[in-house]
């Protein structure tokens, strides 16, 4: 059989730094309110004129040189993204042009904060079925260009940047599992209500019922970990660690107390950047292993919860 084995991974988050202190300045905020009820301290944000493909390249390249491999090698290219930028190409045709990769299949995939675990699990099935043997899975967003900057309950939750993930065909895993699962009856609680499709392009700021929202990721990630682990057999003390989507400490927090697992198996990187949606996790994955505290042969599971409602998972061998 052969599965898919994670070769390498890449981070970026745009320079330009917005702390909550700055956030004061511009919303009827504190920094202690944010701090207290969101664990984040500060968010990147993309400069004028610095696009989403931008910081796909960067967190691509870093995946790439992690892996050892060059873009000619690659025979898949996806991004999960919320925030293309443009409405086609896609931004993984776009990335692929600044990589120089020719004629591999690249295409975006949208599934807002769970996209990287959907792709994650897409690739997976293109290296399982053998229809590639190396893929690149970018999660990359600028999703500060989705809010209101006037909107105090939204505006300081978010923030933008990118990972990257480079797959390689293997004959042991590597990604044990992936699940993934969608709600669309949830589809008022976390949105963008506007776009070209529905002829309201200007309705293009990010809306949300944050109570609601709460209550259902923690109830759902529970859920969805719960199942990975009944679908290999296994319980929580065989999980090295967990690698959760970065949206709220207290969901992170609420979500391991659940799973009765010690919060120093958890890797925790909200408050350095908020909740950049896809590159949350791939974000995440790549600060624990460049710092050493994953290592090869370690068992990692990866949650996620995003608007739609969207969710997932992932079981890894590292
Ligand atoms: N600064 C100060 N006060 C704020 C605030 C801010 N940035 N945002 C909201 N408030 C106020 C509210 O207006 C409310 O005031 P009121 O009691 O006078 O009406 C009060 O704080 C409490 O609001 P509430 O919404 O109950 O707070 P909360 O503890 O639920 O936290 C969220 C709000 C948004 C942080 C929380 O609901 C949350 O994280 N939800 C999930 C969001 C999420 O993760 N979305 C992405 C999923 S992928």
């Amino acid at each position: 059989m052969t599965f898919s084995r994670i070769l390498g991974t890449g981070g970026y988050l745009p320079e330009r730094v917005m702390t909550n202190a700055d956030l004061e300045a511009i919303v009827d905020t504190t920094s202690a309110w944010i701090r207290e009820r969101t664990g984040i301290e500060k968010r990147h944000l993309a400069s004028e004129g610095e696009s989403c493909c931008d910081l796909a390249e960067a967190a691509a390249r870093r995946a790439l040189e992690a892996a050892g491999i060059g873009p000619d090698d690659l025979d898949l290219i996806l991004v999960a993204t919320t925030t293309p930028d443009q409405f086609f190409p896609s931004t993984a045709c776009l990335l692929q042009q600044r990589l120089g990769n020719r004629g591999a299949p690249a295409f975006d995939l949208q599934a807002v904060c769970a996209g990287f675990v959907y792709a994650l699990s897409v690739a997976d099935q293109f290296i399982r079925t053998g229809a590639a043997r190396r893929a690149l899975v970018v999660g990359a967003e600028t999703i500060s260009r989705l809010l209101d900057w006037n909107d105090r309950t939204t505006c300081v939750l978010f923030g933008d940047g990118a990972g990257a993930v480079v797959l390689g065909a293997s004959d042991e895993p590597g990604i044990v599992s992936t699940h993934i699962h969608a709600d669309g009856a949830y589809k008022d609680l976390l949105q963008v209500p506007g776009g070209h499709g529905n002829g309201r392009p200007e309705a293009r700021f990010l809306e949300m019922r944050g109570n609601e929202v709460f209550r259902f990721a923690v109830n759902t990630l529970g859920r969805i970990v719960d199942e990975t682990l009944d679908a290999n057999g296994l319980s929580t003390a065989d999980i090295d660690w967990l690698i959760p989507h970065q949206a709220n400490i207290r969901i992170i927090q609420a979500t391991a107390r659940k799973l009765d697992l010690p919060m120093d198996r958890v890797v925790v990187t909200v408050a350095q950047h908020g909740n950049t949606s896809s590159a949350s996790i791939p974000l995440a994955f790549d600060e624990a292993v460049r710092d050493g505290r994953i290592r090869r042969g370690e068992t990692l599971l990866m949650e996620a919860f995003g608007g739609g409602f969207t969710w997932g998972s992932a079981l890894i061998r590292y």
